[in-house]
């Protein structure tokens, strides 16, 4: 609900359980005045105290009243240059050389629901779920315009904000930064900042710090947001666990060059920004352009992250993934890759297509390798047409055969990818980023396109489309094995090379939705190095993402876990692969490695040829839980109980379904010891009231003693043991 009060000079925003509310002081200067816990009467103008501190200037327009200055005040939108000297979302050079914006409120509109802004990804909501707040900021000396926008969906206490910068300035303006949302606290509060960090193998590692003064950051400079730090983070009380405290979730809906940063300023009042890195960012704004920055989800939860998290897999699942596969099960899949790596032909996808019929799953995948000439990773990025010699006779006829098995096919592309030696790049050298005269960098011996281009699109268009109509093809996995270095593109001027990094991926964008549109039921796994690009704009075209080239059980359990925090389950693309473990070399139990991947999309990652009955039967009974279970994890609330983090004895997480009429209990161990262990675990999310019959226990108990006294859990003699506990509510037995 958006409440604009004109007497008292004040926006306010309220969703279920938040209140966020900005004012203007002073000659319309538009200040952030609180943010936090749903108070219905609010009117926090009080919290905004004018103050000028020693070497803190005044702006222009206000001199000589000596209250203001814009380096003390909680700012909905800082600008650089003139005297906020705190991190600005705002950077412009005008004709002349000058640098700075003074924005003062002109006026706003509300809209009924929310649209996605065009050629982005972004959250979009009806008239019935979500509202709009634009909020128009003018700088009076030379024109230039900033439009704020706050898309509401309330049931899920979200806010998704964006700018868009407008230049009615009569000449041309350079953008050096500009950032899609800034977030200040003005009562200073012991706070930390929750990050999820990583690389490749290892990503969204948990990371919690206590913020003091400086500035704290994460980012990405590759191109992609990265496994080095994911765009999603989390701001949070001091004293704020899964169940309780105060915790702001910001998440970038963007799969380029980002920033996000935290600052405690001379007065402990904490600034948040998040945009577009501005290392390398240089865009030129003719006169009547805007430029519009990506979104930035907003959510806040007074109840710890249990309840942020699944605020944000309501949304992410509802208001931006798209397409039919949102909500459908994804099928169970079996990808080849670490099966065969570039090592197959027609008869050996097809003897695994066997195999995975006769115990159940529904897809073949065929990964890299297929195309082109590929026999390792050197060669043959950008061919994409089918290499006859691996396939004999061509995709169809296998497709076919698989087809009749009752199988779906699902294919691997790297569409923004070249290799050097491949006919394309024969062709077209200057289709890859690099720089005229300099050796560029060659990652996994590759290079990437540049998706600036619409040539180098409308190729990759062509030739995916032509593979997709040539066969039945389900399902594509996209990948992006490289991150971006040599970043100049060969059709723009030298004084624009600073938009290349934003175009490749608005290119990236672009060709996504030309993909979809031409194949509206295809199901698409996005992947980067496993999950170097998981991201929310990257869902708003794949439903899935391939979670971590790392399949390791063990491994599996932070990384699944540390994505959950901002993700929602169904779009962790997770498989069962084989022991010892290619990557790790760990050795872990079927039934474990089944239960982990249950928490994702489920699939296995093997050569199921080689595999003994007892493991088929296994597999069996795995494929046919997790059709049992796959509205509980698809649709279901998802609560961590116990993390792997540190010296955690066990990880364990549980799924509720919407009814609250049943629940799925996994707990994996991770430490072996002589004797037996007992933990209980506090289950969550149950109805209070219920009785729950619990299948491995053969017993029942109310949801208010499992959520108060808990259920005990015992350890058993065994490496790396999971344990998977079913609750049906008694009038549903
Ligand atoms: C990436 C992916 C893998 C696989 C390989 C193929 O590393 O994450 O799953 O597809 O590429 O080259």
């Amino acid at each position: 609900m958006i409440c604009i009060d004109t007497e008292k000079r004040s926006f306010t925003i309220h969703t279920n359980t938040t209140t966020y509310q900005m004012g203007l002081a002073r000659n319309n200067i538009l200040v952030h005045r609180y943010y936090g816990a749903r108070v219905d009467d609010a009117d926090f103008g009080y919290l905004v105290l004018p103050l000028v501190l020693g070497f803190s200037g005044i702006p222009g327009d206000l001199f000589p009243d000596q209250r203001y200055s814009e380096d003390a005040l909680p700012l909905e939108y800082s600008t650089f240059g003139l005297g906020d000297y705190r991190e600005s979302c705002l950077d412009c050079e005008y004709e002349n050389g000058s640098r700075g914006a003074s924005l003062r409120y002109v006026s706003h509109t509300v809209r009924t629901g929310l649209t996605v802004p065009t050629g982005l990804p972004g959250v979009y909501a009806d008239a019935d779920t979500g509202e709009t707040l634009e909020i128009l900021l003018r700088d009076s000396t030379t024109g230039l315009e900033v439009v704020l926008e706050y898309g509401v969906v309330e049931k899920y206490d979200t806010i998704v904000r964006s700018a868009r910068i407008c230049n009615r300035t009569g000449e041309k303006v350079i953008l050096h930064r500009a950032l899609s949302c800034c977030l200040d606290f003005s009562v200073p509060d012991d706070r930390d900042t929750v990050i999820f960090y990583g690389k490749h193998t290892q990503e969204r590692t948990m990371q919690r710090t206590p913020l003091s003064h400086g500035k704290f950051r994460i980012d990405s400079t590759r191109g992609a947001s990265s496994h080095q730090y994911n765009p999603f983070w989390m701001v949070c009380d001091r004293n704020a666990d899964e169940t309780h405290g105060s915790c702001w979730g910001l998440s970038f809906v963007y799969s380029g060059n980002f920033v996000a940063q935290a600052e405690l300023d001379q007065l402990s009042q904490t600034r948040l920004v998040m945009g577009i890195h501005p290392q390398g960012f240089r865009w030129t704004l003719e006169d009547g352009e805007e430029f519009q920055t990506p979104q930035v989800i907003l959510t806040h939860s007074a109840a710890g992250f249990d309840a942020l998290s699944n605020n944000l897999h309501h949304l992410i699942r509802e208001h931006l993934m798209r397409g039919p596969w949102r909500f459908r099960r994804p099928p169970v899949l079996v990808n080849n890759w670490e099966a065969t790596y570039f090592n197959f032909d027609e008869e050996k996808l097809f003897a695994i297509a066997q195999q995975a019929r006769d115990i159940g799953i529904e897809m073949l995948v065929m990964d890299d390798g297929w195309f082109g000439i590929r026999n390792n990773d050197w060669t043959g990025l950008g061919d994409w047409f089918v290499n006859e010699t691996k396939l004999k006779g061509g995709l169809k006829p296998l497709v076919e055969r698989i087809a009749g098995l009752g199988l779906k096919f699902g294919i691997w592309f790297e569409p923004e990818m070249i290799s050097e030696d491949s006919d394309l790049f024969r062709a077209h050298p200057d289709w890859a980023l690099t720089i005229p005269g300099r050796v560029p960098v060659r990652s996994r011996k590759q290079l990437v396109l540049d998706m600036s281009r619409a040539d180098v699109r409308d190729y990759l268009f062509d030739a995916m489309a032509k593979i997709l109509h040539s066969a039945d093809i389900s399902y594509v996995k996209w990948d992006m094995n490289r991150h971006l270095s040599d970043v100049w593109s060969a059709m723009l001027p030298s004084d624009r090379q600073g938009e290349v990094y934003h175009r490749y991926v608005l290119g990236v964008y672009d060709l996504l939705e030309r993909v979809l549109t031409e194949f509206p039921d295809l199901l698409l796994e996005g992947c980067s190095g496993g999950g170097g690009r998981f991201d929310a704009g990257m869902l708003y075209y794949s439903p899935q993402i391939w979670c971590s080239d790392n399949t390791d059980a063990v491994s599996r359990l932070s990384i699944q876990l540390g994505t959950s925090f901002g993700y929602p389950i169904k779009s962790m693309g997770s498989h069962v692969s084989v022991c010892p473990n290619h990557g790790t070399g760990r050795t872990t139990p079927l039934k474990t490695r089944g239960d982990v991947a249950m928490m994702g999309t489920f699939g296995y990652e093997l050569d199921l040829c080689k595999l003994s009955e007892d493991e088929k039967t296994e597999m069996r009974r795995q494929i046919e839980q997790y059709k049992q279970f796959s509205d509980l994890i698809c649709t279901g609330d998802f609560h961590r109980l116990a993390l792997p983090f540190g010296d955690g004895r066990c990880a364990a997480w549980m799924f509720v379904s919407p009814d609250k009429r049943e629940a799925l209990l996994t707990c994996v161990w991770l430490h072996v010891e002589c004797d037996l262990h007992q933990l209980v675990l506090k289950l969550r999310g149950l109805d209070p009231d219920k009785q729950y019959y619990i299948d491995l226990k053969k017993y029942s108990l109310s949801g208010r003693t499992l959520m108060t006294a808990g259920l005990p859990i015992r350890s058993f003699k065994a490496e790396y043991p999971s344990l998977v506990y079913h609750l049906k509510a008694a009038d549903t037995i």
